[in-house]
């Protein structure tokens, strides 16, 4: 998590880092702050808070061209001054900011910096401090290096010296970092949406790389000090628009751009109704005896749908498993396991070490993500677009739609059996658009009713129970009531006991085979208190359903019921008066473990 800007060019400094700041917020948004350039000597300022009150905070009486920011995720310590970014060596000589987690940062503490006074509760003020212990001994870079070669875990940094300070230094170890050039200057960020627009060309940082930064001179070096040469790609950056538009939030915004994801991910990947996939992929998939869907949170609820459509189109047996718990687990794998990752951001290191863990092991491996250009897609080796356009709220929507409609055209490709699927997305697409314009009152009328229970339970069977789990996950991140959701049929097997008096319970019911038996299950909790709502499909409602969704094909149900869902969380956070966008405790690109 984190996000870290910097800046170094002809261009003032200072608001480059701040605009790139605010776009990252979404990665963390406990503490932020900037070193700037004045003359010959760096000025920090930083705060708890968001980049708002960093933009109070900060001088704006010099001119800048030199400049590193930070906007934090707290991981090591308390949310305060102290622990704030960025941080300044013992002797002033270097400052630095860090994303990432130093896993051994005590054992160098004691092994090398006994005698060094730390100011902070973070790994990396360590770093810092561990680079001004080597520079006693040698040039700034081999310093760098030096300290680099002893850090465990992971980091993207970028660090300033006041003794040489027209260089930024940057190095990174498994924690996202692109640099960007324009003609007039260089800008390194966590995220190329962070880039002021006239940056043309960028690339992307691989691990255990140094680069010496200067106005207009990229300099990077491995860990031994050799040159690399880096390869540069063009950039348009209006495929990064991240405006809010006319919207108070970009959750909305984004909730509403559902139906023209859709739309653009028909367009890529169907020609008339045949589905267009790389016929090497096909192969892999087809070639192998499992496939194990790896993912975490919205992506993983979305990877039930593709094991749905797997098993139920290819006959092909599909698992689903949660990233963080492959990571030190080794479940007993089948001769032939193909791998699908599916990610929003490409960077949630859950992921990412378990897809390097299975890359090692010799098994193919797939990422579904929104960025094709992330460290996931790096090192995999099919790469499918869910094409979502940068998602900015912390609380992921159309990624989870975009997600399920690529998984399906993918079982679509590799069953080569002729389906209705592009007419059946298409309608998908419109039943959004009317459930955005028709259904929203209706959605507003439920969250005003339940915007105030202690807890609030989703329930479901099949792929309506697959749906409550997003449903429910979206619900507690921002409206922060406890919300789950079971099984309909697993109530009655313990959870029951918490139905109070008014506890709402709202089953999705999409599916024929489980229409009454979920109705069953609901006037069991009605007969305990709860308070029922039903979320339905027009052919399956009964007239007195509190929502009744138009008719799409019964395998794509989820693409609609969840929109109803996303919408009824969003308006219950803002009748919270919630911070929507960025929820408590969260942010957008989980990049520790
Ligand atoms: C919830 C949410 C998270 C992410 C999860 C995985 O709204 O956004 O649960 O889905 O952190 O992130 P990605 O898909 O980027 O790997």
């Amino acid at each position: 998590m984190c996000g870290i800007v910097g800046y170094i060019g002809v261009k003032d400094a200072r608001s480059i880092i701040l605009e790139g700041l605010k776009a990252l917020e979404y990665r963390g948004y406990d503490s932020s702050g900037l070193a700037l350039l004045d003359k010959n000597e760096f000025k920090i300022y930083k705060d708890k808070g968001r980049i708002a009150h960093l933009c109070e905070i900060t001088d704006y009486s010099f001119e800048t061209h030199v400049g590193i920011g930070h906007t934090r995720w707290a991981t090591h310590g308390m949310v305060n001054y102290d622990n704030s970014h960025p941080h300044i060596s013992n002797n002033k000589r270097f400052i630095l900011v860090h994303n990432g987690i130093i896993e051994n940062y005590r054992k160098l503490k004691i092994d090398y910096l006994s005698d060094y006074n730390f100011y902070s509760e973070t790994d990396s003020e360590v770093i810092v401090n561990l680079i001004e212990f080597y520079s006693k001994k040698m040039c700034t870079d081999s310093a760098i290096r030096k300290a680099m070669s002893k850090l465990e875990g992971s980091y993207a940094l970028l660090i300033v010296d006041n003794e040489n300070p027209d260089v930024i230094y940057c190095v990174k170890n498994k924690t996202p970092l692109i640099l960007g050039m324009s003609n007039d200057g260089v800008t390194i960020a966590s995220d190329i949406i962070a880039f002021p627009k006239d940056v043309n060309k960028y690339f992307i940082f691989e691990d255990q790389r140094i680069a010496i930064i200067k106005q207009n001179d990229v300099k990077i070096m491995d860990l031994m000090g050799f040159e690399i040469k880096p390869e540069f790609k063009d950039l348009k950056l209006d495929e990064y628009n991240i405006s809010k538009g006319n919207y108070d939030h970009y959750m909305l915004k984004e909730i509403e751009e559902q139906p023209d994801v859709i739309r653009r991910i028909i367009t890529k990947y169907f020609d008339d109704d045949n589905a267009v996939i790389d016929y090497k992929l096909i192969d892999a998939i087809n070639n192998s005896d499992k496939i194990n869907f790896v993912a975490c949170g919205t992506s993983l609820y979305a990877s039930f749908m593709g094991k749905y459509f797997f098993e139920k189109l290819c006959g092909i047996p599909t698992e689903c498993f949660v990233a963080s718990e492959l990571v030190y687990s080794n479940p007993l794998m089948t001769k032939k396991p193909i791998f699908i990752f599916v990610s929003q951001s490409g960077e949630t290191l859950d992921c990412i070490t378990v897809m390097k863990k299975y890359k090692q092991q010799g098994f193919k491996i797939i990422s579904i993500t929104n960025s094709v250009e992330s460290t996931m897609a790096h090192y995999s080796d099919f790469v499918l677009d869910i094409c979502a356009n940068t998602e900015i709220s912390v609380a992921s929507t159309k990624s989870y739609t975009a997600s399920i409609a690529v998984m399906s055209i993918l079982a679509k490709a590799v069953s080569n059996k002729k389906t209705n699927l592009k007419n059946n997305l298409n309608r998908v697409s419109q039943v959004i658009e009317d459930i955005i314009v028709d259904l929203k009152p209706l959605v507003k009328d439920m969250a005003k009713k339940i915007q105030n229970s202690k807890a609030i339970f989703y329930i479901g069977r099949g792929i309506d129970y697959w749906a409550g789990d997003e449903a429910a996950l979206k619900l507690k991140e921002i409206s922060y009531i406890n919300t789950d959701s079971y099984s309909s049929g697993e109530l009655k097997h313990g959870t029951i006991a918490l139905i109070e008096d008014g506890t709402p319970v709202i089953a999705i019911i999409t599916q024929e085979g489980t229409n009454s038996i979920i109705r069953s299950n609901l006037a069991e909790a009605e007969a305990r208190g709860a308070k029922g709502y039903v979320i339905s499909l027009e052919s399956l409602a009964y007239s007195k359903d509190d929502i009744i969704i138009p008719n799409v094909a019964h395998y794509l149900t989820p693409m609609v019921s969840v929109v109803v869902c996303q919408m009824l969380a969003y308006y219950v956070a803002l009748y919270k008066n919630n911070d929507i966008d960025k929820p408590k405790n969260l942010a957008k690109s989980v990049t520790v473990e």
